[in-house]
């Protein structure tokens, strides 16, 4: 890396120019520090999509997306995947640090006493149609919160912003079971204060009043595993609508629910749904060819769902730890899902082919969690739910640091006008 301090901006026919420094963080891309330059030369940058802007400084996650390196506070995902819990990942994004024991058990009992939601709840749950999408009711849901909570809504108050922070982690999972259950007609079940986080919800989700649940033990450690590698992912779509909405003080509920609602679309979580979606019309190992075709064709509108990746050019690394869960579970649990046949033969297929390779297309996170949800008998509409459950950890943690940042501003980008120029009115009975 150079250690260039700073670039010039010449606009060398008005006479102008700017110098503008270049901004380092401890790993990664040097950044140019544009935020002078409208005063100094009259320009605006243009970046649609954000693909080449750093919207804040953030010490939570880190990606290489050119070596398919993803880091949480510096811990590789590879070793979290293994060796830690959802919970324990959580306490780091929010913390900065690994827990030790006694860290670690406050931080689990907050959460497990902070689940029960608000009885009124179930009034609002009632109000929905039974048929609604799940994740419609999340995202309403979870914004109703600060109805319940608003007298910890000091946001000038640190520890009302952790406790906040909590309180999201604890009931979007209760929250979630409770859409689900709602929309399948069985009765709400509230969560269990003797079991931990992913077995509680496992409960929530699927025990019926009239009988104990007998889990599998691969379940609950695939669910962890997958909440875990959903857990945070920097300045994704969702998470940059959660740091947006912060920026204008609005409540964490606010910004969770249009992080949740950011989510949802089908180029961004709602791709788990999408993708199974898609392996299902495919069909069969031997219509892999004619899809992969149809994705090339720019007339079709068709995309590979579950592949590609704004950051990653190379294999998402979240995605070969759950290629390899996915097959434990179909395996554990003696499922034999024709699908992951034509998932793994649609991954073959379009690793070959020129057109994916050249635009170094991969695999990413969705394309095989679809089909552990499938597994575990989660219907597709609660594929996305899963996701925000686990992205919840990663969107208050970039709201808290967000809340702390002295530097951070409101979000307010501009544009290129491309409208009319000045023009008179003309009233109706002239026009
Ligand atoms: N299938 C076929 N072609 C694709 C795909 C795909 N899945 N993804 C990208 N391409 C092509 C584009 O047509 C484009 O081709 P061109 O250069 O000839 O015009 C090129 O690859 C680059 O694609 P962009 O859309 O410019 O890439 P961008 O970074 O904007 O989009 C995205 C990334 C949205 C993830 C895209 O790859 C996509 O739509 N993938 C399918 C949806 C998906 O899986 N989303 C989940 C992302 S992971 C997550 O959010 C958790």
């Amino acid at each position: 890396m150079s250690d260039t301090k700073s670039v010039v901006i010449t606009d060398s026919i008005a006479g102008k120019s700017a110098e503008l420094p270049i901004l380092r963080g401890t790993m990664g891309a040097a950044c140019v520090d544009i935020g002078k330059l409208p005063k100094e030369t009259g320009y605006f940058t243009y970046d649609q999509g954000f693909v080449a802007t750093a919207s804040c400084r953030s010490a939570i996650t880190y990606i290489d997306g050119d070596e398919g390196v993803l880091l949480y506070r510096g811990y590789p995902i590879q070793q979290l995947a293994k060796g830690s819990s959802f919970l324990e990942v959580a306490y780091l994004l929010m913390n900065g640090e690994l827990p030790d024991a006694q860290q670690f058990a406050g931080f689990e009992h907050e959460v497990t006493h902070h689940t029960m939601m608000h009885e009124a709840f179930k009034n609002f749950l009632g109000g929905f149609r039974h048929d609604a999408h799940p994740m419609a009711m999340l995202c309403g849901m979870v914004g109703s919160l600060a109805a319940f909570y608003h007298e910890g809504l000091d946001m000038e108050d640190p520890e009302q912003r952790r406790m906040a922070a909590v309180r999201l982690i604890a009931k979007v999972p209760t929250i979630a079971a409770a859409c689900y259950r709602y929309s399948i007609g069985w009765p709400v079940r509230y969560p269990r204060n003797n079991l931990e986080f992913v077995t509680r919800f496992l409960h929530m989700m699927f025990e019926v009043p009239s009988g104990p649940l007998n889990l599998p033990p691969v379940a609950a450690k695939a669910l962890d595993l997958l909440f875990i590698l959903h857990a945070d992912h920097e300045q994704n779509a969702s998470t940059s609508t959660v740091r947006l909405v912060g920026s204008t003080g609005a409540n964490p509920y606010a910004a969770v629910a249009a992080g949740i609602a950011a989510l949802w679309g089908p180029a961004h979580g709602g791709a788990n749904e999408a993708v199974l979606k898609m392996l299902g019309e495919i069909g069969t190992p031997d219509q892999v060819g004619k899809a992969v075709e149809k994705a090339k064709d720019k007339n079709s509108g068709f995309r590979l769902m579950g592949f590609g990746h704004r950051v990653y050019k190379n294999y998402d690394p979240r995605a070969s730890i759950i290629r390899e869960m996915t097959h434990k579970v179909l395996t554990d649990l003696g499922v034999n899902d024709p699908l992951l046949e034509v998932a793994m033969r649609l991954e073959e297929a379009a690793l070959k082919d020129d057109y994916f390779v050249s635009r170094k297309l991969y695999p990413n996170v969705d394309f095989y969690s679809g089909l552990i949800y499938k597994a575990l008998g989660l219907p597709t509409e609660m594929f996305t739910v899963m996701f925000a459950i686990a992205r919840t950890a990663g969107w208050v943690s970039h709201w808290l640091e967000q809340q702390a940042d002295p530097e951070a501003k409101i979000g307010r980008p501009r544009q290129i006008y491309t409208g009319a120029t000045p023009r008179d009115y003309v009233p109706i009975s002239a026009r």
